[in-house]
C-alpha cells in the first residue's frame, strides 16, 4: 500500500436487501474513493445478530452483501473487504471502550432513544452497538468514514471514545473524520420516511423490473406546486437539477407520468448493476474466497493494533 494514503473504512450491515439510500449515502462513495485511499469495506455481521437471529438467514445475508459490493464495483485487489466475526479483535476493543463509557453517553444515541421511545425490547448488544462501531473504526487508524447521515453521531461517538482512551492510557488512537455527501446524506422511502430495511419503503438496488415499477407507482404522493414530493427527492439521485426542473415544471401535476419517467430512470440504471450482479453471484466460491482473504489482511492489522492496545492497558505481560 502506498505509503500517505488516507485510511478509509466502512461498514454495512449484512440485514437484507442493499438499497438505494445506501448506494447514494454510502456505497457509491465508496467505489470512487478505492482509487485514493486505503480501504477496509466491513459486513457487520455481530452488529447484525441484534435484528437477526436465524443461521440460514444470517449466511445468506453476509454472501448477499459481499456479493453487492463487488457488484457495485469494490475490487479485492485495492480495497479490503472483510467481515467483522473474522476479527475477534472488534468485540475485544468493544468490551474495553465497554469499561471506559458511562450509561448516560450511551443513553444519548439516537439508535437507543428511537427504540425506548417505540418501547422496543433493547438488548445489551443494541444500547452498547456504538462501542462495537467505535472499535471497527479506530482498530485501523481510519482517517475516513464515508456513511450517510444517520450514522454521523456514531462517528461523533467514536472520536470521543477514541478521545477519552488517548486521555487516560496515553496516545493510542487517532480520530476519524466522518464524510457525508451533503446532496444524498438521507434518502426518503416510498413513504417519505427515510429509506431503511426496517421501515419496509426501500427500493432494492438489484430490484427486477416489475418490482422496481411497482414501487415507484407506489410512491406517497404530497406536492407542493404540483410537485409530488418524494418523487422528486427520489429521481433527484438519477437526474441533475436543472434537468429536473424542466421535467417537474413541464409535467406539473400529472404524478403518473413523472412516475413513469422515474421507473423508466431508475431501470436505466439498475440494468447493467443487476446484470453484474448476477454473473458474481453465480460463483459463490469465489465470493466467499474474497471475503476470507479479506479477513486475514484485516485480521494482521487490528491484531498489530491491539497489542499496542493491551501494552497500554497494563495486560500484555509477555
Ligand atoms: P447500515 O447498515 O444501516 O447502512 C449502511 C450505510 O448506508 C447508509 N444509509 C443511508 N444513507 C442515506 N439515506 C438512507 N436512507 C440510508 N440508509 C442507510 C448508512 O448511513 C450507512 O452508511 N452502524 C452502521 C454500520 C457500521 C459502520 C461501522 C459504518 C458498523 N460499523 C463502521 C461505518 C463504519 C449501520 O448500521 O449502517
Amino acid at each position: 500500500m502506498v505509503q500517505d494514503r488516507k485510511i478509509l473504512l466502512s461498514g454495512i450491515q449484512p440485514s437484507g436487501r442493499s438499497h438505494i439510500g445506501n448506494y447514494f449515502g454510502a456505497m457509491r462513495q465508496f467505489v470512487e474513493m478505492q482509487n485514493n485511499h486505503d480501504c477496509l469495506f466491513m459486513i457487520v455481521d455481530y452488529h447484525a445478530l441484534n435484528s437477526t437471529r436465524d443461521a440460514t438467514v444470517m449466511r445468506q445475508n453476509i454472501i448477499d452483501l459481499a456479493t453487492d459490493y463487488l457488484a457495485i464495483g469494490l475490487d479485492p485487489k485495492k480495497s479490503v473487504i472483510f467481515k467483522q466475526s473474522d476479527v475477534p479483535e472488534h468485540t475485544e476493543l468493544a468490551w474495553i471502550f465497554d469499561t471506559i463509557t458511562t450509561m448516560p453517553f450511551l443513553e444519548r444515541a439516537h439508535a437507543f432513544k428511537d427504540a425506548e421511545a417505540k418501547n422496543k425490547e433493547i438488548s445489551v448488544g443494541l444500547f452498547n452497538y456504538p462501542m462495537l462501531m467505535a472499535a471497527d473504526i479506530l482498530l485501523y487508524d481510519t482517517d475516513v468514514v464515508p456513511v450517510g447521515a444517520d450514522q454521523k453521531q456514531h462517528v461523533e461517538i467514536t472520536r470521543d471514545t477514541a478521545e477519552k482512551f488517548n486521555r487516560i492510557f496515553g496516545d493510542t488512537f487517532k480520530l476519524p473524520e466522518t464524510k457525508i455527501l451533503s446532496n444524498v446524506a438521507v434518502v426518503p422511502g416510498i413513504d417519505g420516511r427515510k429509506m431503511s430495511k426496517s421501515y419496509g419503503n426501500t427500493i432494492p438496488l438489484f430490484a427486477e423490473d416489475a418490482e422496481i415499477e411497482k414501487l415507484v407507482m407506489s410512491i406517497v404522493t404530497d406536492s407542493s406546486a404540483g410537485v409530488p414530493k418524494n418523487v422528486h427527492e427520489i429521481h433527484k439521485l438519477f437526474r441533475s437539477e436543472a434537468d429536473l426542473a424542466t421535467l417537474y415544471q413541464s409535467k406539473a401535476g400529472k404524478y403518473k407520468e413523472l412516475k413513469e419517467l422515474l421507473f423508466a430512470d431508475i431501470k436505466a440504471f439498475i440494468k447493467p448493476l443487476r446484470e453484474k450482479r448476477k454473473e458474481i453471484a453465480g460463483d459463490v466460491h469465489a465470493v466467499l474466497d474474497v471475503l476470507k482473504r479479506g479477513g486475514e489482511k484485516a485480521k494482521a492489522k487490528a491484531s498489530a493494533k491491539m497489542e499496542q492496545v493491551r501494552e497500554r492497558l497494563g495486560v500484555k505481560l509477555y
